[in-house]
């Protein structure tokens, strides 16, 4: 990426992060990572697997209403070949949460027998739900718990202020202590962190994205680009790309010349609407 500008992140605070969450992995028995399926690497945190060490773990694949399917079903299998359970989820619209229970038992269910064995019925299983900012993580906590949000409660080992959730009597979930981040510093992670939206916009240069985006788009989705916005060339260089599509959407300044940053944000937004069409940018294998 030589062309690529320097962003620059936050470096995060994953000190305390990780020590909130170390506190509490004797309390839980599962964690379920929510991923953007759009962007299933960049979307991670790159400390967490480090931090739950051998604690069973789940991913769910969100915003799987965005991202390829074909793509998010290679991720799947590319999950289970790491004996990692990975379901593919629509949290704004619920669309495959009906899984979570089912695949919570199947994670967990060494440990189900062990309690039917000792007769320790009723006892739920705890969940700590994990994600970078803007995942999707509160939409799925309200999804699968509503608003369950369980009282300040005096529970041995419970850290008071850690936010509980109950699905139902057999299952809870506690809300990340602490904010995750993601992989800042790395650029390509940066660039695509905000080709999602999930990085503001006001941090990089959006000609510049915008014509990153398009240079990928042509490259692995370029029926997606024809289709959408009419133009039957994606062999020309992305700054081209980005001047002819916003001269076909009327983007013209004096001079005849492309308006590339209003074009720029009608692409990234286009994008992040999934006008343009359902679109994974990283692939189970290449980029993990
Ligand atoms: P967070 O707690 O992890 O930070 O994320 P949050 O649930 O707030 O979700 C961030 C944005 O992603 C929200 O959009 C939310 O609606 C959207 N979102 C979450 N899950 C899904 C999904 O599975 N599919 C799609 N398409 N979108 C999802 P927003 O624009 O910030 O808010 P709003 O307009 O929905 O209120």
């Amino acid at each position: 990426m030589s062309d690529a500008q320097n962003i620059q992140w936050f470096p995060g605070h994953m000190t305390r992060t990780r020590r909130q969450i170390e506190a509490q992995l004797k309390i839980i028995d599962a964690v379920a990572e929510i991923v953007d399926a759009r962007i299933p690497v960049s979307s991670r945190n790159p400390d967490l697997a480090g931090i739950i060490a051998d604690k069973p773990h789940l991913i769910l694949l969100n915003k799987c209403d965005m991202a390829d399917e074909k793509a998010t079903a290679e991720w799947i299998s590319y999950y289970a070949k790491q004996k990692i359970p990975a379901i593919a989820v629509d949290c704004r619209s619920g669309k495959g949460l009906s899984n979570f229970k089912d695949a919570v038992k199947n994670l967990l269910s060494d440990k189900l027998r062990g309690y039917a064995e000792k007769g320790m019925v009723g006892k739920p299983l705890r969940v700590m739900t994990v994600g970078i900012p803007n995942v999707g993580k509160s939409s799925f906590i309200n999804r699968i718990a509503g608003n369950s949000r369980a009282k300040v409660e005096n529970r041995p080992g419970v850290t008071r202020g850690n936010q509980w959730f109950t699905v139902d009597r057999q299952l809870e979930l506690l809300d990340t202590p602490g904010v995750l981040w993601p992989k800042f510093e790395d650029k390509i992670v940066g660039e695509r962190l905000a080709f999602t939206g999930a990085v503001s916009d006001r941090v990089v240069d959006v000609e510049w994205l915008a014509m990153r985006l398009l240079e990928i788009l042509a490259r692995d989705y370029p029926q997606m680009l024809v289709s959408r916005y009419g133009i039957d060339e994606l062999d020309e260089d992305s700054y081209e790309l980005l001047c002819r599509i916003g001269k076909k959407r009327g983007m013209v300044i004096r001079g005849g010349e492309t308006d590339t940053e209003r074009a720029a944000n009608m692409v990234l937004e286009e994008y992040r609407n999934c006008k343009i069409g359902r679109i994974t940018l990283e692939r189970a294998g290449e980029n993990a």
